[in-house]
């Protein structure tokens, strides 16, 4: 399965769940970074992997006369933010697309806010960037958030007994830490109006609570892991796991707003 097709298939109908709540929490982190820099009242704004559409939903709530796009690879992660752009009489342009394409579709200095969320393990993040400049018009925003190599410490000590080290170090695709997101943005020719560190300290009770949270909140929606999820090594972790969980680990994320400067 490629990754449009497990967010079809496995992340979609789950994603909204968001357990432990840790995208509806650096929603409003990110969102309160954009709040400071008070952009126009009715920005031009551009999503690159969308999702279910809860971020551009959260961003027309504090513009409501936004024109949002939102550019999304998998289908049925589209037609979940569809239907819920039409419940709420929300119109939003949406790009079927892979987010490393997304330039093709927008044209130079037309953008106000382009986001990147939890995305950056999937795509050329130097090549976005540059896109994303292009795109913005000079003072216009860009809102990027993303785990880092510290996210879910404890749980990649445990992967290490599973996974070689070449499928460890796939993993590691996201920035660094903080430092590291802030460089790309200045190298792309942005300047970093504000960077924080997100975290979210997270309790798994047992294998099967870790299971559902990472499948539903995409956090193993990635070829590697799933093939490791055989029906027969879920019985073997869950063994395993007797001696394991309860576990504590910390989600940790980059929240970073840049500038085009003007
Ligand atoms: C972890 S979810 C984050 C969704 C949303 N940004 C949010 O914060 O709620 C990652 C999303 O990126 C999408 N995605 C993955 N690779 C992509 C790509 N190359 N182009 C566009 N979307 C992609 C997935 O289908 C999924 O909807």
């Amino acid at each position: 399965m490629d990754i449009a097709q497990i967010y079809d298939q496995l992340v979609a109908d789950h994603f909204d769940e968001d357990l432990f709540q840790i995208y509806q929490d650096a929603r409003e982190q990110s969102l309160a970074q954009i709040r400071d820099r008070e952009p126009a009242t009715a920005p031009s704004i551009l999503d690159l992997g969308m999702g279910t559409g809860e971020w551009l939903l959260k961003l027309v709530g504090a513009f409501p006369q936004a024109a949002c796009h939102g550019v999304e690879l998998s289908e049925k992660m589209i037609a979940v933010a569809r239907r819920k752009f039409a419940e709420r009489g929300r119109e939003v342009k949406i790009i079927h697309e892979d987010a490393n394409r997304f330039g093709k579709h927008v044209a130079a200095a037309t953008m106000d806010l382009v986001t990147v969320h939890f995305v950056l393990n999937y795509i050329d993040r130097k090549r976005v960037m540059a896109e994303a400049f292009r795109c913005l018009k000079p003072g216009g925003l860009l809102s990027v958030a993303s785990s880092t190599h510290d996210c879910f410490a404890a749980l990649h000590e445990l992967g290490k007994q599973f996974l070689s080290a070449e499928e460890i170090k796939a993993q590691f695709f996201i920035p660094e830490d903080l430092g590291e997101l802030e460089a790309d943005l200045k190298e792309a020719g942005f300047a970093v109006a504000r960077g924080e560190v997100f975290q979210k300290k997270v309790r798994f009770e047992d294998f099967d609570h870790f299971y559902h949270f990472a499948m539903h909140s995409g956090w193993l929606a990635d070829p590697i892991f799933l093939k490791y999820m055989s029906q027969e090594n879920l019985s073997l972790y869950r063994e395993v796991g007797k001696a394991v969980f309860p576990m504590e680990d910390s989600f940790q994320a980059a929240i970073v707003l840049a500038e085009k400067p003007r």
